[in-house]
């Protein structure tokens, strides 16, 4: 459905129009999910060559020990090591799911799921909100066991990478530490072997220590050279400038990155540590419109074995080798991209419907046919038509396609409005030192519908928040029509403002205290809350049913 009938280009903070340099956005009520925000502390790892050494105020002689490595260590290494070497699954990459099933308090979810992913795949997994697509993600990484059924991956130790919309970035850190930190392995051991050389410097005295530390040194060296320590730095920087970082911010702080910015360094962390398998759950969420076309090709160049959970079709569309349908708990695979998925489908429901028809008028004719015949001389002909309806009504019974009822929602009647809406006059607004809004003008007459672009931080949300007056301009003017003007907003992340103790109901009757309880089971009915989704507290509903609540 097209909605805007309109695009304005509003003169927001122009630096963002003309360039996408990654550019620090503070204020916060920018379009920058509070969560990729959070101040993380962390024991900051500088890059190999300029390890820093941690200071310690421990007993002198325990510190000594902690450099050794222990033998439950060496065990714990040698056994994945162990396991890495073992991988007889049946299927040469990726991943594979076999008649998965999985119900919550007796609620099925997955009824039956089945699909493949493979080197050089990208499979797409639609399906309506609430339909299971995160849940196969946690059953693939292991965060959730299926009832039955099998996730047979092509080697046990498989490293399984997962983005989602949260990036996980910590702000403290340079860019090139962020980068660093993907390498946990690698950076310990290179922290390791700094602190150990440090000790046999100061253990001359010593020879017993000194024999045990070169030996450990020793260890950790035949370590390093196993992981390619000396590779981390190469690698880290022939990535970032294929992710678009410059030279010069390798030293600029992660804080000072739009969360576009901090996706790519999310992402980059992830690619990485060579995933043998990389799931994403709706990556492109808070992502502009020129951030989701660089992933898309970025994405496009890369060869893992790939899962993608998007509500977005042109990115879909862009990516997708292979379309994985579930719908009512069972999946069906669809090769192509999505808009081959969608003529695909429409003809498999078109057929299935015909074959559905063709069936059930089979089965009335041998209903008609057992009663004419009856008992009696024909008593044989009616038995073999008997046993006919048998087989038609349990073994090949053909399901009727479902088709899915859209959601109905009516905005309350208002009365119509006049004609102008909203004027814009010369607004001007901005947080401390940052302009966002330039001398802005616009109109809005009845019946338009708007679409507001730019990149992460622009100013989109602060621009409908001054409409709202939640925010005050320091310049210039917002004017609501005289007549029947109702101004509504629908904030980004507002289903992160739901308290996630309470159950569905609830929920909603709190806000409709006078509506009586049959109409707003009514009401959660047409939005796809099923009778027995009622009680479901908050916080176990999936993304697009926290969205569709609120
Ligand atoms: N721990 C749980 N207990 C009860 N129900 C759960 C639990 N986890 C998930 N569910 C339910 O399982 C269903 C599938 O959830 P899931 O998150 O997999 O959906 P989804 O397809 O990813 O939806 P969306 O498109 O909205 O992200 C939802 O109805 C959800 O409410
Ligand atoms: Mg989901």
């Amino acid at each position: 459905m097209v909605l805007c009938t309109k695009l304005h280009r509003l003169d927001l903070r122009s630096t963002f129009f003309t360039s996408l340099r990654p550019s620090f956005t503070p204020n916060p009520s920018s379009s920058v999910s509070p969560k990729t925000f959070k101040f993380r502390p962390t024991k900051i790892t500088a890059q190999v060559s300029t390890l820093s050494v941690e200071t310690s105020v421990k007993d002198p002689e325990s510190d000594i020990e902690s450099l050794f490595s222990s033998n439950t260590e060496e065990i714990d290494r040698k056994r994945s090591n162990k396991q890495s070497n073992t991988g007889a699954s049946g299927i040469s990459s990726g991943v594979k799911l076999e008649n998965i099933t999985k119900s919550y308090k007796g609620v099925t979810v997955l009824k039956d799921v089945s699909w493949e992913v493979k080197k050089g795949e990208k499979v797409g997994l639609v399906g309506v909100n609430g339909a299971g697509k995160t849940t196969q993600m946690r059953i693939i990484t292991g965060q959730e066991e299926p009832d039955s059924g099998n996730v047979i991956k092509a080697k046990s130790n498989m490293k399984i990478a997962f983005l989602n919309q949260e990036f996980e970035v910590s702000m403290s850190r340079t860019v090139r530490e962020e980068f660093m930190s993907a390498f946990k392995e690698e950076m310990d051991i290179s922290d390791r072997l700094e602190r150990v050389q440090k000790a046999i410097e100061g253990a001359t005295e010593d020879l017993e220590l000194m024999g045990r530390l070169l030996d450990e040194f020793d260890l950790l060296q035949r370590r390093a050279q196993a992981v390619d320590l000396d590779e981390v730095d190469a690698k880290v920087s022939k990535l970032m400038p294929e992710l678009g970082f410059s030279p010069e911010d390798s030293d600029r702080l992660v804080a000072s990155f739009s969360s576009g910015w901090q996706m790519r360094m999310s992402l980059g962390k992830i690619l990485l540590q060579e995933p043998d398998l990389l799931l994403l759950d709706e990556p492109t969420n808070h992502l502009d419109l020129d951030t989701i076309e660089w992933l898309e090709g970025y994405l496009n160049k890369q060869d893992v074995p790939m899962v993608i959970i998007s509500h977005d079709r042109a990115f879909l569309d862009q990516l997708c080798t292979k379309i994985v349908e579930t719908d009512m708990g069972v999946s069906r695979t669809f090769e192509g991209n999505y808009s081959q998925f969608v003529e695909a489908k429409a003809a498999w429901v078109e057929s299935q419907y015909a074959a559905w028809e063709k069936q059930q008028q089979e089965i009335e004719q041998t209903k008609d046919l057992i009663n004419r015949l009856g008992a009696g001389a024909n008593s044989g002909r009616a038995s073999s038509a008997e046993k006919k309806l048998e087989r038609l009504q349990e073994e090949g019974q053909i399901e009727k396609p479902f088709q899915r009822k859209q959601m109905k929602i009516r905005f309350p009647e208002r009365g119509r409005s006049g004609r102008s809406v909203v004027t814009i006059k010369n607004l001007e607004f901005g947080y401390e030192d940052e302009l966002l809004v330039n001398r802005a003008n616009l109109s809005i007459e009845r019946g338009e519908k708007i679409a507001i672009i730019g990149p992460n931080g622009c100013g989109k949300s602060t621009l409908l928040k001054l409409i709202m007056g939640l925010e005050n301009p320091s310049g210039g003017e917002v004017l609501l029509g005289e007549h029947n003007v109702l101004p509504n907003y629908f904030e980004q992340n507002q289903a992160e403002a739901l308290d996630l103790d309470k159950t569905v109901l609830q929920t909603v009757e709190e806000v409709a205290e006078d509506w009586r309880i049959d109409d707003i089971k009514g009401l959660l009915g047409r939005c796809n809350f099923k009778a027995d989704m009622l009680d479901r507290k908050v916080s176990l509903l999936s993304g697009g049913e926290k969205v569709i609540l609120m």
